[in-house]
């Protein structure tokens, strides 16, 4: 089976089948990296937390010098088509917008349309053996200065994420100037003392949906949740680490560099939190949360 089967994708205007969706050589996002994206959950047909990745779709652009090609009611409209195209229930959505096609030329071209592309596919729940725990590496976190923009550009998260995994690791934990950022894919969070932190917003570290739900729901609920800087001593000393992202919700982290973390077993905080925001899916996936 390859990877085009039988899912049907947006391209500039038009839902096709994979297999016939083309893009020009001359794409700026192909030659340059020269674009944003965004990766969206669906629980029951229904995008979650739309409005929030539309905002950052919106900052993402803005950060790039780009005009959102599309008002969001006609994002919202073109997503739950392609969704339903593709049979609803869960799935995981993908959109990226590029620069468009143009000859190579460094700086911006003139009067050329922005390539607009999505295709959505259905996933099953988060497996079972990463919600147990997972194991991370620390690395030297040496990407450019404009980390919350979602940048197609993901050569250096690449490049770190397969020294996690040339390690028999998951993910990556980046460090910069010996405080954490982020994940190559996900944003991490520590508890201590029954104190969640996780890094605040910055430019150095992408404004996770995920991440940002769960500070709401830890707020919410009583869990007291601080965002804040995290050292390099903080996170090994931690109680417990997790990784939060819209493909992988929130996974334990218990081996940091091969030093176990939190008895090498999810801790009691991540029981506590995982659980509220399985209660707010399920909410969501029934139509009681927007
Ligand atoms: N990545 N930080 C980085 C560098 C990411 O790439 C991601 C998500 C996150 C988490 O953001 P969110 O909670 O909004 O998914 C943080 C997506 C899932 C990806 O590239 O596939």
């Amino acid at each position: 089976m390859t990877a085009e089967q039988d899912v049907t994708v947006y391209l500039n205007g038009n839902f096709l089948p994979a297999a016939e969706a083309k893009i020009s050589v001359m794409d700026r996002g192909f030659i340059f990296g020269d674009g944003i994206y965004e990766v969206i959950p669906v629980y029951g047909g229904r995008l979650f937390r739309l409005p929030h990745h539309l905002e950052r779709l919106d900052h993402s652009l803005q950060g790039i010098r780009l005009a959102n090609p599309l008002s969001h009611a006609s994002w919202q409209q073109l997503l739950e088509q392609l969704v339903a195209l593709n049979g609803g229930g869960d799935q995981s959505l993908y959109l990226q917008i590029t620069r468009g096609v143009a000859p190579r030329e460094h700086s911006f071209p003139h009067d050329t349309a922005p390539t607009v592309f999505a295709m959505s596919q259905p996933v099953g729940p988060v497996p079972e053996s990463l919600r147990q725990g997972i194991a991370a590496v620390t690395v030297e976190d040496f990407r450019w200065q404009l980390c919350h923009i979602k940048a197609i550009a993901l050569l250096p998260n690449i490049l770190l994420r397969q020294q996690a995994t040339d390690a028999g690791a998951y993910e990556a934990i980046m460090l910069r100037d010996g405080f954490v950022t982020e994940g190559t894919a996900s944003n991490v969070f520590i508890v201590n003392n029954g104190v969640v932190l996780t890094p605040p917003h910055s430019n150095l570290l992408l404004p996770g949906v995920t991440r940002d739900l769960v500070v709401e729901l830890c707020r919410q609920n009583g869990v007291p949740c601080v965002e804040g800087a995290i050292s390099d001593m903080q996170l090994r000393d931690a109680d417990e680490i997790w990784l939060t992202s819209s493909s992988r919700e929130i996974i334990p982290v218990t081996r940091l560099d091969d030093q176990p973390i939190s008895s090498l077993r999810p801790g009691p905080v991540w029981q506590k939190v995982s659980e509220l925001y399985q209660q707010y899916k399920q909410a969501f996936r029934e139509g009681e949360v927007t």
